[in-house]
């Protein structure tokens, strides 16, 4: 997104408890995967539920310039007519991603297996983000890639011709690089295979079966082994995106913050990959129902019920940290209010998000009055049992997450809390304030 004027904007307590029934808006991993596989299809790919934030918007645009015609028909319906396999065209222009690590390190994927030029960048969080750890892998396909020092954006790739089949070992647990590796497989013969340590977010494997393509997962004693057979037709299939859970969890702690609260969320993808937030509010003693559980396009869906509860700190393993990576800062948020001690291991991936997102946690958490350290790759929160001070002003380095966090640590503080620029919200979050400020029924969340 270009980055125009900054848009503070500042959340104080709401006048009555948060009430109602929300939806939010459709998942973001979801809705990256389904306008690229729906460009590599062949047919005419339907989408409902499509997030319309920034980030999949970039998504869409890059889709378009690679040769995809990819249409909007309705409010999140899209349409998009594929290019099959090996199909995408070289794009006139530099793809510009935004703040988009998804989009990006996806779309490096695809490009490899194209043989094609492309010149690749993003704004300014984006432009500081590691992206060596896709074309370390995807250099082995054949494509070349000349980046900036440090592997950074810009930089530039040419498509292998003829692509080679990728077998790795990730060296850290992430979705984006499994993904990028999976994308680029599809162009090549034979059998590409990913091997992880920690199993990490399945929409790209669920996704490729979707629209026809092999697929296998077999856990192993050295990590989750996942193989795609190369050069499969894809086949144009309706992608139903569900509600985003790393949206639906700003509501679900704002809920649990402000007393006497009840909000549900409805229609939230509750993959098993996804849900370790979940797991962990409730073990901090969260009122937390799931209802209506069914599987819709493919995924499992629910809607979510949570009622305002004193929260009791615990300890997060590393283990579960790839199950709700983009989930910290609003947990640490729950752990200020909670009492005792949250102790969250193993954040290293946190300082390699749209910000630092480990050092930004810490410092909306010391803004607002609250005792936090990061030892190590662990951040550490001392609860003040329901009494959050607040008063500060929240600096959100480009990152919605944190500005989302910091307002909903503003709904439940003493004093109102700021950011210096709500405008990243719109990447993932659009309607953010006017969705909270319903439940509210009021306007809480204003400028600042
Ligand atoms: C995503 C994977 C995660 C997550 C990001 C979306 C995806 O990143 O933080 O918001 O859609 O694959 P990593 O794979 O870098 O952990």
């Amino acid at each position: 997104m270009s980055h125009s004027a900054p848009r503070p904007l500042r959340a104080a307590a709401p006048a009555a408890p948060l009430a109602g029934r929300l939806g939010v808006p459709g998942d973001k991993s979801i809705s990256h995967r389904a306008l690229m596989f729906g460009a590599l299809a062949v047919g005419t790919t339907e989408i409902s539920g499509l997030l319309e934030g920034e980030d999949v918007l970039r998504t869409a645009a890059a889709m378009r310039a690679l040769g995809a015609e990819v249409t909007q028909t309705g409010p999140g319906s899209w349409r998009v007519a594929g290019r099959g396999v090996g199909g995408l065209v070289e794009p006139a222009d530099v793809l510009d991603m935004g703040n988009s690590g998804t989009a990006a390190r996806l779309l490096l994927g695809l490009l490899s297996g194209h043989p094609i030029f492309a010149v690749m960048t993003g704004d300014a969080s984006l432009r500081r983000r590691p992206m060596k750890r896709v074309t370390d892998p995807l250099s082995a396909t054949g494509a070349t890639f000349w980046t900036r020092e440090g592997g950074r954006l810009p930089l530039a790739v040419r498509g292998a011709a003829d692509p080679l089949p990728i077998d790795y070992v990730l060296p850290v647990a992430s979705a984006q690089v499994k993904s990028a590796c999976l994308l680029a497989g599809l162009c090549a013969p034979g059998t590409t295979r990913v091997v992880e340590p920690e199993p990490t977010r399945d929409h790209t494997e669920n996704m490729l079966r979707h629209f026809g393509a092999t697929v296998s997962v077999t856990d192993t004693p050295d990590g989750r082994v996942v193989t795609l057979e190369g050069q499969p037709e894809l086949v144009a299939a309706p992608v139903v995106v569900p509600g985003d859970p790393s949206s639906a969890a700003f509501p679900i702690v704002a809920a649990l913050l402000v007393p006497g609260s009840r909000v549900v969320i409805e229609n939230v993808g509750l993959n098993p990959l996804r849900t370790g937030l979940i797991a962990t509010l409730r073990e901090m003693g969260a009122a937390l129902r799931i209802e209506n559980e069914r599987i819709a396009g493919g995924e499992p869906v629910g809607d979510i019920v949570a009622e305002y509860t004193e929260l009791s700190g615990v300890t997060v393993p590393p283990r579960r940290a790839p199950s709700m990576i983009d989930e910290y800062p609003v947990l640490a948020v729950a752990a200020a209010a909670a009492r005792g001690v949250t102790r969250m291991q193993g954040l290293a991936e946190l300082r390699v998000k749209e910000s630092d997102r480990l050092a930004a946690t810490a410092a909306l958490l010391a803004a607002n009055g609250v005792q936090a350290m990061i030892e190590g790759d662990d951040l550490v929160v001392q609860g003040t049992g329901g009494a959050i001070p607040g008063g500060g002003v929240v600096e959100t380095h480009m990152d919605h997450r944190i500005a989302m966090s910091a307002l909903v640590m503003g709904l439940a503080a003493r004093s109102p809390v700021a950011v210096d620029d709500a405008a990243f919200i719109d990447t993932s979050f659009p309607g953010f304030a006017t969705l909270m400020n319903g439940l509210a029924g009021g306007a809480p969340i204003g400028p600042a």
